[in-house]
């Protein structure tokens, strides 16, 4: 499919599919790019399994039917691990999700111990054990689940001063655990951290390298959209808890969103055209 301007809805539970957005929109193509976040039920993390496979792919379908996306990324790892093929049957547009970095993190590491951040929902799934059986195989996974993290890369995106205590707490959880101080590779499994790279190197006892899947998702969505060469076109950002997400405005609007909508926060979701717009 050649498409000069393909229609993507990048989602996630709140600010973190940003880190995946900037990740697109640095691949050079041609995409026009609206972003929904949930924040009226962020953190994903602290939710149950079933609740998730209700609610992503009903919220998705809605947002499908309202939107006219032409292809989805669920750029949230904690969604993705649990629900990917239910939405993928909800609606019939492609749909490319997020794998927690584990491959790469297996082929770069010298030491043979991989550290794993993501939230407690990821680190506990069987998908993410799936995955370290495959091609993590005998590496040494130190994994840390933190929920702290994703609210403190939302205060960060909102511009609120934060005392760095979840990010102390992470890396203390992950480089002091048992193997912990052999650690060379840190594979970011939630797309939140990312946003707090800086913070995260800076409060680990030792250099690693960080690892994300910005970029590879990126080339997924450049094959299955078939998108050309160019530059992606921000469009629109929808929230499902408006007021909140007010003050998250500005970071939206200096990556090029101009118009920013209101999603229901339930069923049938509803996105209301407009509830403010980019004065710059
Ligand atoms: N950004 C999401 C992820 O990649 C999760 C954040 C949350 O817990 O809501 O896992």
């Amino acid at each position: 499919m050649v498409n000069a301007m393909t229609r993507v809805l990048v989602f996630d539970s709140g600010v973190g599919g940003l880190s995946v957005l900037d990740a697109i929109a640095a691949s050079g193509h041609a995409l026009s790019l609206d972003y929904a976040a949930d924040n009226a039920w962020l953190p994903y993390g602290l939710k149950s399994d079933a609740d998730l496979r209700a609610r992503v792919p009903a919220l998705l379908r809605s947002l499908t039917e309202q939107w006219a996306p032409q292809a989805i990324v669920v750029a949230c790892n904690t969604a993705s691990t649990i629900a990917l093929d239910a939405v993928r049957a909800a609606v019939s547009i492609p749909v490319v999700g997020v794998v927690p970095p584990i491959k790469p993190a297996a082929a770069l590491t010298k030491t043979g111990v991989i550290g794993l951040l993501a939230t407690p929902a990821t680190v506990r799934r069987a998908y993410t054990d799936d995955l370290i059986a495959q091609f993590a195989a005998g590496k040494r996974v130190v994994r840390f689940g933190s929920a702290a993290l994703v609210e403190a890369a939302e205060r960060k995106l909102r511009g609120e001063a934060d005392d760095g205590a979840a990010v102390r707490e992470a890396i203390t959880g992950l480089f002091g655990a048992p193997g912990g101080a052999e650690i060379d590779v840190v594979a970011l499994a939630c797309t939140h951290f990312p946003l707090l790279a800086q913070e995260l190197a800076a409060a680990a006892p030792h250099p690693v390298q960080w690892l994300d899947s910005g970029a590879a998702i990126a080339r997924r969505l450049a094959q299955v959209t078939g998108a050309a060469t160019g530059q992606a076109r921000l469009r629109r950002a929808g929230f499902t808890d408006a007021d909140a997400a007010r003050a998250l405005f500005p970071a939206f609007a200096v990556r090029g969103f101009s118009t920013f909508a209101r999603i229901g926060a339930s069923a049938p979701f509803e996105a209301e055209p407009v509830i403010g717009e980019a004065s710059a």
